[in-house]
């Protein structure tokens, strides 16, 4: 066994005993690890100006290069794609913007690495396929960058021990840009459990569920790549916008975390059919296989005993849904459409709509930024969890999300495709915070 594996073996079994009921300090291994001064509210010192390396500016890319260029204290200074149009349109939005050229990195699929080790950047932001997250953040942090990544981090629990053990050696913050925690309704949510008005949550549910199917077969964006994975891998691809917010709700890694975690798929029918009813005969697609079923469903428990259900469904005609439940002893909160029931509040068995709530319980933070936010992507929340990010780097606070929590989160990837794999069996979730979950304070209500 490598020296790697034997640490996350030793990390898995000392999470392990957390969950038992073991103290702390006994799971905290004096030396056998890198992150002892790497808490999870990990700061640094604040950074006035902040400089961004983009890498990847395609759909999702381009509105955070757009947000970038609207937040004050920050500077797209470089900019990466294996797409010389794309860096382009980002060279003109910056001059147009009033900023300095970017250094332009356009030199195929790993020019990434030169940016990293060229530039003086603090921040290294990845937009690429889901292949590049780990290897552009790895790069960034091994020359002393900070990293964010679009979602998910990572594909398998390998690379979510990867960016882990990376982000404590270099001692840089890693953060999974998870927009949905932003989302206005979420925010509501969470602002509502915080003042305790569904009690004790003890069940969330959440998912992504979006008709994908004429984006996957597209000739350009994530046609280009989103649909190879569907013929790769079985099992929730996509957790995170669903897992984001009731990750919050329910303090995950600030005091509960998630302990195991079953799953099953059902067929895969619907890239099959689309194909057939879209394309000739002759066509190659029709000749394409793929193995990702329509709608997977994962159960996560916690180690303080709550239960989460995630889904994904991104193959079958449908509306769009994140289901988004947060349940209490004293009422809950659903999405889709958003709405609220507060025992004690209302009428009996009556759902009150969200809309009619929002007055009373908005985030803050959503009535702070809600002009500057108008226009930005989906909705809005992109900006804000822009702005939050540049936001907390300038006062050398910590970031909203973790390591541990790009970890945590993504890792529901691989071990979902390892339970479907195993006839939905239970498969432990790594405790990548190897204890430190105990420690770190939850989340507050943020202001601008
Ligand atoms: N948070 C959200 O709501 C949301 C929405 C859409 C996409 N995303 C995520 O954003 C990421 C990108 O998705 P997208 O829709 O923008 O896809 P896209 O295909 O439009 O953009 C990807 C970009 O990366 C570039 N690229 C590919 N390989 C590269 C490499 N090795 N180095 C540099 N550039 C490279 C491509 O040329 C392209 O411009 C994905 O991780 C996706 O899951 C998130």
């Amino acid at each position: 066994m490598s020296t790697d594996a034997s640490r996350r073996e030793f990390l898995k079994t000392a999470g392990a005993a957390i969950v038992a009921g073991a103290a702390a300090s006994a799971t905290t291994p004096a030396g056998a690890h890198a992150q002892d001064g790497y808490p999870g509210d990990f700061k640094v010192a604040p950074i006035d100006n902040v400089r961004i390396g983009f890498v990847g500016i395609g759909l999702q890319g381009g509105g955070h290069v757009e947000n970038f260029l609207k937040i004050q204290g920050c500077r797209i200074t470089a900019v990466c794609d294996i797409r010389t149009e794309r860096t382009d349109w980002a060279t003109k939005q910056i001059v147009a913007a009033g900023h300095p050229a970017p250094k332009v990195y356009d030199k195929g699929p790993r020019d990434f690495e030169r940016l990293c080790e060229t530039e003086q950047l603090d921040l290294v932001f990845t937009a690429t396929p889901w292949e590049w997250h780990v290897p552009v953040m790895l790069a960034a942090m091994k020359n002393g960058k900070h990293a964010a990544t679009e979602v998910p981090a990572a594909m398998t629990v390998e690379d979510c021990w990867a960016i882990v053990e990376a982000a404590e050696k270099y001692r840089k913050h890693c953060v999974m840009m998870e927009n949905c925690n932003y989302d206005r309704n979420e925010m509501m949510a969470f602002n509502m459990v915080r003042q305790g008005l569904f009690g004790e949550i003890v069940h969330c549910e959440g998912g992504y569920l979006h008709d994908l199917r004429s984006i996957k077969f597209e000739n350009r964006n994530e046609g280009l790549w989103r649909r190879a994975w569907s013929q790769k891998l079985n099992g929730n691809l996509y957790p995170t916008h669903g897992l984001g917010p009731i990750a919050n709700d329910l303090d995950i890694n600030r005091g509960d975390r998630f302990d195991y975690l079953v799953s099953m798929s059902g067929p895969s029918r619907g890239l099959q059919n689309w194909a057939a009813e879209h394309f000739p005969a002759d066509a190659p697609q029709r000749r394409e296989r793929f193995v990702l079923g329509d709608v997977n469903t994962s159960l996560i428990k916690t180690a303080r005993g709550k239960t989460i259900m995630v889904q994904h469904c991104t193959n079958l005609p449908r509306p769009y849904s994140r289901i988004h439940t947060v349940q209490g002893t004293k009422g809950l909160f659903e999405g889709y459409p958003h709405r609220a029931y507060i025992e004690g509040r209302g009428r009996n068995d009556q759902w009150v709509d969200a809309a009619t709530l929002r007055a009373e319980f908005d985030h803050p933070l959503w009535k702070d930024l809600e002009e500057q936010a108008k226009g930005a992507g989906h909705g809005g929340m992109d900006f804000i969890e822009d702005y939050r990010l540049i936001k907390c780097l300038r006062e050398g606070t910590a970031l909203d999300m973790n390591v541990y929590d790009a970890a945590a989160l993504s890792s529901v990837v691989g071990l979902s495709v390892e339970s479907v794999s195993k006839r939905g069996r239970a498969v432990d979730v790594p405790d990548f915070t190897t204890g430190r979950f105990m420690n770190t304070p939850p989340l507050g209500i943020f202001r601008m």
